[in-house]
């Protein structure tokens, strides 16, 4: 072990104060704490790095604070703008307390932004690079697409959507695997000034058809079936269920556009339904490839995203184009150091926001080359992912803990066969990545060459909003260390109250950014009541969050009741509606659980319909049912016989016990005085390995 010697440098200001100190460390050694895990950068790659030290992160980060306007302005204006925006860069109100929360940024300002990913990048010359490699599930199936050819392909699904009457301002859901033309789909929505609604392609048939009821898309589209590892997955027949579901709520879909995947399964296989249905393959190649841009404002609607609350149903998280193009280009491009050499691949699929952001817009607007991976990343062994690695000279990987976590169980030895010479920087998203798998994921993977973003963010947020800058500053394995430009994180008490210093407490946000979703669409007042009411004057996130000694921000999960399984976000409620959907379950209670590999794992307490006997049959069933409803992501862990639920006198659910059962804390129940029926927690810890 050698020292490395960090000097003692401010570099925070936000009110939490400055780091007084970072602290010479001893690599290698026990530490008095994580806090003190230092791990910096080389010099070669600060030296080569957009931000390549605290003080230009600090110059730029205090200028984007004090002068937003100025800070965003300066960086819109490297897209292209039919029109300028108006006066105002950013107009918004983010206190309750004043009135209806807006957000509005470059309003009056008139773009498109798939014209910036594709018509300015070519026009500045990349028109032969390539935008989109594909690698198929099947090791050898793969292609790729320069520039010039996706914005031909995109044009041609425009112009067939234009030709089926969807207009600007129309809804489309997307129900797509992980091929090129899910990307080519979204942006030819974009194009045409039409709203793209991806759901992710392990979502049941209730939730597809639950998000075409909210959204009343013009048209569905999807594909036939998909392999994923040795499983095909029949996609085609989970949409004619939803679209036979939502039917009973008119306006009834009438456009299904299914794209052909011969190698999953075949044409005459597919179940069709005549007059709806149309094979991709047969009519986009015959439009034009050319397609003339619906120039829109900034503050149109680009998508809705569907992503799971802590109450109630799904909701429709609305970004628009201005300022969402804006936000996702700059993170993109600095939490990356990205360079435009760079083979980037993020292994999100697009149904989720990282998908959105980290896939499609973020890396096309900075005229990237990106991977879309149609496969599993253990298919058709644990070293997939570093022989995909090799294969593309992918620089830039980023992924999830929980797959870091599988990949460390499978051992060393599938990385180590590959080269990964050609990897720079490694990215992190989804959940906080404990520090021994940040450790392998540093120093196995990245043969301790390459920085790690862990990067902070959320559906609603659109961008990263904590995170790592790889070349700017030394990093503390498991936190994702400091605000990116033009974000003012605060930590407060239950009251709302503003700590400082060293702290721990709610996350939330001070003030818009760009990136930040405008409303939840069709429920404007659900948006104010679930992020802005709960401390008024910020964004609430749903996150704990500690702060400590030197101002490195460590999340610590959801204090709400949301819980993240391999990085999806699941509202327990959602669980718990399908549990009780099933007519022999009285009622149920959903927590999560800590989960080596899943990060959280679903642990269901389900009390029966009188006199129903427990049966392993029926825990079976009680799990096909929440398959059913949302999708085999959400699947409980583990089902708990529950004679009764702690309850309070009012009838509040006590989840905070139930937490400590499903855990085995059980030394620390705390008070259950409380409780209408404190016998109920006796009868539960009985029932514990029933
Ligand atoms: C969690 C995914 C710790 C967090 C982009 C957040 C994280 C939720 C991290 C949002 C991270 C995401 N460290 N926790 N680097 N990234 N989270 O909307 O709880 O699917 O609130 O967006 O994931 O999940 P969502």
């Amino acid at each position: 072990s050698y020292l490395r010697h960090v000097d003692s440098r401010k570099l925070m200001p936000n009110g939490a104060g400055h780091i007084p100190h970072l602290k010479a460390v001893i690599l290698g050694e026990a530490l008095a704490s994580e806090e003190d895990d230092l791990v910096l950068p080389s010099k070669e790659f600060s030296d080569q790095a957009n931000v390549h030290s605290p003080e230009q992160y600090m110059e730029m980060y205090k200028r984007s604070i004090e002068d937003p306007d100025g800070f965003w302005s300066e960086i819109a204006s490297q897209f292209y703008w039919k029109q300028k925006w108006g006066e105002k860069v950013c107009d918004e109100n983010f206190d309750v307390r004043d009135g209806k929360i807006k957000i509005e940024w470059f309003k009056g300002g008139i773009t498109n932004v798939c014209y910036n990913c594709l018509d300015r990048n070519i026009e500045a010359g990349l028109g032969d690079k390539v935008a989109l490699y594909w690698e198929g599930n099947e090791p050898g199936l793969d292609g790729s697409l320069t520039y010039s050819q996706l914005l031909n392909q995109v044009c041609q699904v425009a112009n067939y959507l234009k030709d089926i009457g969807v207009k600007k301002g129309d809804a489309v859901i997307v129900y797509l695997p992980m091929i090129n033309e899910l990307p080519i789909t979204m942006l030819a929505c974009a194009r045409i000034g039409a709203v793209h609604s991806v759901v992710f392609a392990g979502f049941s048939a209730e939730s597809l058809a639950q998000r075409i009821t909210d959204c009343k898309p013009k048209a569905v589209i999807t594909c036939n079936a998909v392999r994923r590892g040795t499983k095909p997955i029949l996609l085609k027949d989970i949409v004619d269920a939803a679209i036979n579901d939502s039917a009973k709520d008119p306006p009834s879909l009438d456009v299904c556009l299914v794209y052909d995947n011969p190698v999953a399964l075949k044409r005459e296989d597919t179940k069709w339904t005549q007059g709806r249905d149309i094979w991709w393959q047969d009519v986009i190649p015959k439009y034009p490839s050319t397609c003339p841009v619906e120039w829109v404002d900034a503050e149109d609607p680009l998508f809705l995203l569907y992503t799971s609350g802590s109450t109630g149903k799904p909701k429709g998280v609305l970004h628009t184009a201005g300022g969402y193009m804006v936000y996702t280009a700059t993170t993109f491009k600095y939490a990356f150091d990205y360079k435009p050499s760079d083979i980037y691949w993020c292994t999100a699929d697009c149904g989720w926001i990282t998908g959105h952001s980290y896939v499609t817009y973020g890396p096309l607007l900075n005229g990237a080359t990106v991977l879309v991976y149609e496969g599993a990343p253990n298919y058709p062994d644990a070293g997939r992912c570093w022989d995909i690695v090799d294969k593309y000279k992918v620089s830039i990987f980023y992924t999830a803990p929980t797959l870091v976590r599988s990949l460390m169980r499978d051992g060393e030895a599938y990385v180590t066969r590959y080269s990964r010479k050609s990897l720079r920087v490694l990215g992190s998203v989804g959940e906080p990545i404990n520090p021994s798998a940040w450790r392998w994921f540093y120093n196995v993977v990245g043969d301790s060459r390459c920085p790690i973003s862990d990067t902070w963010w959320q559906t609603e947020t659109g961008g990263f909003m904590i995170t790592p800058l790889p070349g700017a500053w030394a990093q503390k394995p498991g936190s994702a260390t400091f605000p990116f430009f033009g974000i003012q994180p605060v930590i407060v008490d239950e009251k709302g109250v503003e700590i400082d210093g060293e702290c721990s407490g709610y996350l939330c946000i001070k003030k818009s950014w760009p990136g930040a979703f405008r409303t939840l669409y069709g429920d404007h007042e659900r948006y104010e009541t679930t992020y802005f009411k709960p401390f008024a004057g910020y964004y609430f996130s749903g996150d704990g969050c500690r702060r400590d000694k030197d101002g490195y921000h460590w999340l610590t999960g959801r204090v709400d009741d949301v819980i993240n399984v391999s990085g999806h976000r699941i509202g327990t409620a959602e669980v718990e509606s399908a549990l009780v959907s099933h007519p022999q379950c009285a009622e149920a209670a959903v927590v999560g659980v800590e989960h080596e590999v899943k990060g959280q794992g679903i642990y269901a307490f389900v009390t029966l319909v009188d006199s129903v006997p427990y049966s392993e049959d029926l825990r079976k069933d009680l799990i096909l049912t929440v398959r059913k409803q949302i999708g085999a992501f959400a699947a409980p862990d583990k089902i708990h016989w529950a004679p009764g639920l702690p309850k309070t006198r009012s009838g509040k659910i006590m989840r905070r016990i139930l937490r400590k059962i499903a855990s085995r804390q059980l030394d620390e129940l705390g008070d259950t005085s409380t409780l209408a029926d404190p016998n109920v927690v006796k009868q539960l810890i009985e029932f514990s390995d029933s």
